[in-house]
């Protein structure tokens, strides 16, 4: 017995790994091993032999099997440690470089916008993309004859020739939010609706796809004076310059009465604009008061409420921006454009830290 204790502890002491473990198991204490061969023995002998032979037998499987036990536990032990060297990270080292990836400008504007109506009490909303022609059209006072649908270049969804349901569209503009936000939280409301729209238009300055973003704003007495210092407010923000000039220009739109569209003072010398300075004016957002019968189509009371709203182009304010002169380049996916008018993905636009440093 003295034996095999000694060379059972000895093979379990130099064993290497878990599998070497497990066959000195097998051969010691196993169905079949040595330790338990010899219990079986015990059938055989004396009575008086098998009083000292069984308690001394039991005493070395026990002594084998927590030798084993212990082993394991110190092979596991020594097998993480082993990993723990080998994924050694330094988390002290500098993060990559600024561009190894980068935010698309239409993510970073649809980011600086929104700070910046945030601080003025505007949440943001959101809506699908293909919408039914009552959200897009309809409750929008554009009725199905009216010229502007027309106008919108509109996608239709396909429809079985069977099915006479008006037909699903893409959303031809983000106006059609304004009704489902006046829906679900009512009045008063401060909400905008970034996203993408989609209108058959094709060339340097028009995709089929693009972003708009909706202003909406629904209170007791809201007025156009409310309206303009919203706008000259986005506009010194986003555009960082203290002097912004708004020209409000009359207009037509179905959704608003009045409309207006809303041109920003600005200079272009070398290809580059200034704004707030010069003699030309850029057009850069519709707006209006919110017509009656939206309101109406919204669920909200005219003769209570009113409220003013506008849409303006994500796109076309980055482009302005940031000086990016073709429109169709944001769409493409090439790699080498991402990088040059891309966006550090740390720092995102707050007011206070600075909207694109
Ligand atoms: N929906 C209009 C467009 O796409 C913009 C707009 C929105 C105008 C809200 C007035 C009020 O051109």
């Amino acid at each position: 017995m003295d034996e095999l204790k000694a060379k059972y502890l000895e093979q379990i002491a130099y064993a290497a790994d878990e599998a070497a473990l497990e066959a000195i198991r097998v051969a010691a204490v196993g169905k079949k091993g040595e330790v338990s061969l010899q219990m079986r023995q015990l059938g055989k002998m004396t009575p008086e032999e098998r009083q000292v032979a069984g308690p001394a037998l039991n005493a070395l499987k026990d002594e084998i099997n927590a030798a084993l036990a212990a082993k394991k536990s110190a092979l596991a032990d020594a097998a993480l440690d082993e990993r723990l060297k080998s994924e050694w990270l330094d988390v002290t080292l500098p993060t990559r470089a600024r561009r190894e990836g980068t935010i698309h400008p239409v993510s970073q504007v649809t980011e600086e916008v929104t700070a910046i109506f945030a601080e003025m009490g505007f949440s943001v909303a959101e809506g699908p993309r293909i919408d039914t022609d009552w959200y897009n059209f309809d409750a929008l006072n554009i009725p199905s004859h009216h010229p502007a649908r027309a106008e919108m270049d509109t996608f239709y969804m396909h429809r079985a020739e069977s099915d006479d349901r008006p037909p699903h569209v893409l959303r031809t503009h983000t106006s059609p939010v304004q009704i489902r936000s006046m829906e679900k939280s009512g009045a008063p409301l401060r909400i905008i609706c970034p996203g993408g729209v989609y209108r058959a238009d094709y060339d340097q300055t028009h995709t089929p796809m693009f972003h708009q973003v909706e202003g909406l704003a629904v209170d007791r007495d809201i007025s156009m004076a409310n309206l303009k210092w919203v706008l000259e407010e986005f506009c010194r923000a986003f555009f960082e310059v203290d002097n912004v000039e708004l020209r409000f220009r009359a207009s037509h739109f179905p959704f608003t009465e009045p409309s207006v569209e809303v041109d920003l003072r600005c200079s272009w010398q070398d290809g580059t604009l200034k704004v707030g300075e010069g003699d030309d004016w850029m057009e850069i957002l519709g707006s209006g008061m919110v017509h009656p019968k939206v309101l109406q189509a919204g669920g909200i009371d005219p003769d209570e409420w009113q409220g003013f709203a506008f849409g303006m182009g994500i796109d076309r304010i980055a482009m302005l921006k940031y000086g990016i002169p073709d429109l169709r380049a944001f769409f493409d996916s090439d790699l080498r454009w991402l990088r040059h008018y891309g966006f550090a993905s740390l720092d995102v636009p707050t007011l206070r830290g600075g909207l694109s440093r």
